[in-house]
């Protein structure tokens, strides 16, 4: 890496990023990564998009499929972060909660859900951009997982405005 991609690395871990693990079902098989690059695009339609390394199975397996799931990990959920990012585990699903939801895994105990299809993809760097619309969105209230300076923390309750008192 050159002095400009270590500056760069080093900015973008400054960034506070949500922690999510994006599914697809290909022939019946779940799969899912673990992925931080992930962000609101458009409420008209209600659109989002995210990032995957090129190098990474997820986006050809994407490609086939067109659609995605987004779980929204929370703030207990750390460990399942982990698992989704290793590589060379079998069934990185294996002996967590989960179910099908209109043919996508969707991982219990997260703070969001959101079912994706129409998916486009466009070229970024060594990563592809894959844009996502929205078919259905849930929430539940509970912290969600954060990664911030290569470590996880917690976002909870928004702090007040400022006319309490
Ligand atoms: C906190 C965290 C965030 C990550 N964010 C991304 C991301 O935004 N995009 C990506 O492609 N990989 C990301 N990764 C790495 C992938 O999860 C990891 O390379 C995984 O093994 C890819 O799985 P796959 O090869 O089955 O697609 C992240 C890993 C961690 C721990």
């Amino acid at each position: 890496m050159d002095t400009l991609q270590l500056d760069f690395r080093e900015a973008m871990a400054h960034v506070s990023a949500p922690v999510t693990v994006i599914t697809t079902t290909v022939d019946g098989v779940p799969h899912g990564s673990t992925v931080s690059a992930f962000a609101s695009l458009s409420i008209t339609p209600p659109m989002v998009f995210l990032a995957l390394d090129n190098r990474g199975s997820l986006v050809d397996r994407i490609r086939s499929t067109r659609r995605f799931g987004v779980n929204v990990l929370a703030a207990d959920q750390a460990a399942v972060a982990m698992r989704f990012a290793t590589p060379g585990i079998p069934d990185r699903f294996e002996g967590l909660a989960w179910h099908d939801d209109h043919g996508l895994p969707r991982l219990d105990q997260t703070v969001a859900w959101l079912r994706c299809d129409d998916v486009t993809f466009a070229a970024g760097g060594d990563h592809t951009v894959l844009l996502g619309t929205v078919a259905a969105a849930a929430t539940t209230p509970r912290d969600s997982l954060t990664y911030y300076l290569r470590q996880f923390g917690s976002a909870g309750a928004a702090i007040s405005s400022g006319d309490a008192q």
